[in-house]
């Protein structure tokens, strides 16, 4: 007997007698519960089957009449996968660039230590669209805070000669970097750090956007201090939107400092906030930037850090790696996000799109002043947040947006963040809209 018997696509993939078509929205649940690792709790009554457009989602929902059956129904995607999907879901550039290599092309797999011609093409293009000298190519995002914290230590020793074993990153309050170690060490999350430790040494947290307390951090310890490593808009935390001139006044204070200003734009990056990299619209250019989610065009994980040829050079063969960071299939598809993103013009779709989507909430706010607090944004990187009240619940909104055809996800109790493909339209975009109007009054 076979251990596991498996045969079919799509609704037919069966393992050992299970045909997934067969499924109802609970029994993939118990599924889930039961073999996973319950470290997810995700949206009830809702399992996403396929793809209907570049922006809308086919999703199975319990039938009233029948529990052990479904029924199908769209749901704008109002997340698209935490900004990974800003080209759109199966974008048919991206989704032919990987049929075409795959099948015509011979796409081989090889790791970094035998060069493969298609490494060469995501040099170019990576080095091209950042605007920095040298890229270093990853699989999760989370991979690319990790390795420049990594690097801003090395830098921090060998060439601002920092005491062995004294460097400190510093980093933002609320910042959301991954969840490997390093980043559950820079988290100030009580959720993502309850007995994982103990945690990397060698960090300090200053305020998201308060310049006076990363000066006073800088006067007093800038001689140990190797990088600030921040977003330039905090996702997780709930869309912050620093103050224009915050970024400016850091950069400069790094300079003085001689510390690295690293940003992590695994989720800001890719048009994401009307720029091709969110730096851009607060007119900084920092010495690393780590990039994921949309650098895989929504189908693979690619990130990468890229940075000046200082930083990066302080790296030697042997210090890092990767097996399937800049593989050729991840190296194409990375080469082709870039590709959309310019060719689609995307970080101008996101910026006049977005303008649209804050217009309707702000409108939305007026109309429900006791309701909405603030809103917040830069291109489709919005949220909205509620007043503190207990019926005014982030959750029941992402449930209630559900029943009104649009996924969007809370973050933290009362804030609502969306943040669709580039791609959508109008049309859309004030569907998304009105679903909001409709969850919002009805609280
Ligand atoms: C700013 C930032 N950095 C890093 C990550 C981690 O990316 P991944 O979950 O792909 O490892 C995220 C994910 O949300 C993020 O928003």
């Amino acid at each position: 007997m076979r251990p596991v018997n498996i045969s079919g696509y799509g609704d037919d993939l069966t393992v050992n007698g299970v045909r997934i078509g067969d499924l109802s929205p609970s029994e993939h649940e118990s599924i889930e519960v039961v073999k996973g690792g319950r470290n997810y709790s995700p949206l009830e009554n809702v399992v996403v089957s396929h793809v209907k457009d570049s922006s809308t989602l086919i999703v199975r929902k319990p039938d009233s009449t029948d529990v052990e059956k479904y029924i199908e129904s769209e749901i704008i995607d109002g997340l698209c996968c935490y900004s990974a999907v800003n080209q759109g879901q199966l974008n048919k550039t991206i989704v032919d660039a990987v049929v075409t290599h795959l099948t015509i092309e011979k796409l081989p797999t090889v790791p970094r230590s035998i060069r493969h011609k298609y490494m060469s093409a995501f040099l170019l293009a990576t080095t091209a669209i950042t605007g920095m000298d040298r890229v270093v190519p990853k699989v999760a995002g989370v991979e690319a805070p990790e390795l420049m914290f990594k690097i801003a230590r090395r830098w921090g020793y060998r060439i601002k000669e920092i005491p062995k074993g004294e460097a400190i990153v510093v980093a933002a309050k609320g910042n959301f970097h991954g969840r490997t170690m390093t980043a559950v060490s820079l988290s100030d999350d009580p959720d993502a750090k309850e007995d994982f430790g103990p945690f990397v040494p060698g960090i300090e947290l200053v305020p998201f956007n308060d310049f006076n307390a990363l000066e006073t951090l800088f006067e007093e310890k800038g001689e140990q201090i190797a990088s600030f490593m921040v977003e330039p808009i905090q996702g997780e935390a709930g869309v912050i939107v620093p103050d224009d001139d915050y970024f400016p006044r850091v950069a400069k204070l790094c300079k003085k400092h001689n510390v690295l200003l690293a940003m992590d734009e695994v989720q800001t990056g890719f048009g994401r906030t009307g720029a091709n990299f969110a730096h851009q619209l607060f007119g900084v250019k920092p010495d690393l930037m780590g990039c994921g989610k949309a650098a895989g065009g929504g189908i693979l994980p690619v990130s990468f850090v890229a940075g000046s040829d200082e930083v990066i050079g302080v790296l030697t063969p042997g210090s890092e790696g990767s097996t399937f960071g800049g593989y050729p299939l991840g190296a194409v598809v990375g080469t082709y996000a870039i590709k959309v993103l310019v060719d689609e013009k995307l970080a101008e779709k996101a910026q006049k799109m977005g303008n649209r989507l804050i217009g309707n909430m702000n409108s939305i706010k007026n109309e429900y002043p006791d309701k909405i607090k603030e809103v917040r944004g830069r291109g489709l990187l919005t949220a909205f947040e509620m007043h503190d009240e207990p019926h005014l619940d982030g959750h029941e909104v992402s449930v209630g947006l559900l029943d009104h055809g649009v996924y969007a996800k809370e973050t933290h109790h009362s804030t609502v963040r969306l943040a669709p493909a580039l791609t959508i339209n109008e049309s859309q975009i004030d569907i998304l809209s009105e679903a909001i109007r409709s969850v919002v009054k009805s609280l």
